[in-house]
């Protein structure tokens, strides 16, 4: 065992690394306090950048100086406490500490060999990740960038697996001349999921769309009769109401037709963790593929989707990479179950996340974030504001009125900067979309927000 550091604290990697840590804390630290959009001269700041590329090296600590002086003020405050745009979560204290030990370790995660590791731990997190979401622990997986990659991993082994029923290999002989696979999706699928059925091969708009309740649930009674050569693309959680479709009728269906059902819970799976709100995910355990986000709901940092195949065989047909230079061990092959080969320690951050939260932990996330979402509602609704949905979940959907009142509404929030909410049509009603998200969300800063929004209104509507 070495006594001493490799680094003395004048090396550049130790110079950089204090430089990165004291900027870090600091601006964390200021997070609460700041704008949570960036000003418009934070923005314009960043003109600077656009400087030729230098002709001399520059020490490390002077390029993490420039990056805090120029790019922090331009951020967007996603890791404070007050930002409810899209679905974003904030990054965990754990998370954020594994974060910076894994860059040291600088593991490429791709194979065992690379990363014994990163393998390991990649393994036992995938299992905590199935019994969280109340999946088999045998279904196999990866950690990809986002949903959207979970959701095209997933449907490029549905599509491994109904292809492989008419003796058709898709990973040799391609789509062209293929047997067709019928593709269902509900109305309010994600676009994601859209993007994923397009990169897959299966097409956007050939696909038949079921018609979906008031909350965006799928009508289950609409579906079309299935068969073992279709692929069915439920939800869990609606992007903008929070809902969950049918899954316990539709997976039942499904599988007496021996169709493929994959889930898009990019979020909204993680109600499981709760035993207040695991039954708004009952029946979506029955489906044969998933996908989700740990940078959502649970407060893992980007980039960390999940999918998780029932059909093992079918992930790994669709995804195994081979080449002399890369000889698989024994054992599981991380790269061999995603698209991607190099990449980050992103199992190590999950892990890490997931054994900061523990069980109690992780369910009081959810529980906390659905409690401020309903107060929002509740205070919103005592205004006298429309809220356009049933808030089964942490998402709040709200109308000031007319469309350009609530677009004016939202424009002026945006730009007040005490939080951050975004905007969305529901079926036809322009609303202002709330997601509480972060585990930094406190009760304050939901007072603090509701204020702002209500002052807000008030001298919009006049
Ligand atoms: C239901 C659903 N699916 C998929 C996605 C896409 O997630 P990502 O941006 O991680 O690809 C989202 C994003 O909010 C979502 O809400």
């Amino acid at each position: 065992m070495p006594t001493e550091s490799r680094v003395s604290s004048t090396d550049p990697i130790s110079a950089a690394l204090q430089a990165a840590g004291g900027r870090a804390r600091t601006y964390l630290r200021e997070l609460t306090s700041r704008s949570v959009y960036p000003s418009d001269s934070a923005v314009a700041a960043l003109a600077q950048f656009h400087e030729p590329f230098p002709e001399q090296p520059c020490h490390p600590a002077d390029v993490v100086r420039m990056l805090d002086e120029l790019g922090s003020p331009a951020t967007v405050a996603t890791a404070g406490s007050r930002y409810f745009g899209f679905v974003i979560g904030g990054t965990l204290p754990a998370t954020l500490a594994a974060s910076w030990l894994t860059s040291a370790w600088d593991q490429n995660s791709a194979f065992r060999v690379m990363s014994p590791v990163v393998a390991e731990i990649e393994e036992v997190v995938l299992r905590w990740v199935c019994e969280i979401l109340g999946i088999p622990d045998d279904c196999e997986g990866g950690i990809v960038t986002c949903a959207t990659a979970a959701n095209f991993t997933a449907l490029a082994a549905a599509r491994q697996a109904l292809l492989g029923r008419s003796g058709w290999n898709v990973a040799d002989d391609g789509l062209f001349g293929a047997p067709p696979i019928e593709v269902v999706v509900g109305d309010e699928a994600h676009a994601s999921v859209l993007k994923a059925l397009n990169l897959a091969g299966f097409g956007q708009k050939r696909v038949i769309r079921v018609p979906t309740d008031a909350q965006g649930r799928m009508k289950s009674n609409l579906l079309p009769k299935l068969s073992r050569n279709s692929l069915v693309c439920i939800q869990a959680g609606n992007v903008n109401t929070g809902s969950f479709d049918p899954a316990t009728d539709i997976c039942r269906w499904g599988h007496e037709s021996e169709a493929w059902v994959h889930v898009d819970g990019a979020f909204g799976l993680w109600a499981a963790a709760s035993p207040k709100y695991r039954h708004l995910t009952a029946g979506f355990e029955m489906a044969d593929s998933w996908a989700t986000d740990a940078h959502k709901w649970p407060n893992a940092n980007y980039d960390c989707g999940i999918v998780l195949v029932r059909d093992a065989a079918a992930l790994r047909a669709a995804m195994t990479i081979s080449a002399a230079y890369l000889q698989p061990g024994v054992k599981r092959e991380p790269t061999n179950q995603t698209p991607d080969a190099s990449r980050r320690a992103r199992a190590v951050e999950l892990w890490a996340t997931l054994k900061s939260l523990g069980r109690q932990g992780l369910a009081e996330l959810i529980e906390r974030t659905c409690a401020h979402a309903r107060r929002f509602a509740t205070g919103l609704r005592e205004a006298g504001y429309e809220v356009l949905n049933d808030v089964v979940i942490n998402q709040v959907l709200v109308s000031f009125g007319a469309e350009e009142i609530t677009q004016e509404v939202m424009r002026r929030v945006q730009k007040d900067g005490t939080c951050w909410c975004g905007g969305t049509v529901w079926q036809g009603k322009t609303a202002m979309r709330i997601s509480v998200s972060s585990w930094a969300t406190t009760e304050e800063d939901v007072e603090k927000s509701l204020a702002a929004i209500l002052r807000i209104a008030r001298q919009v509507r006049g």
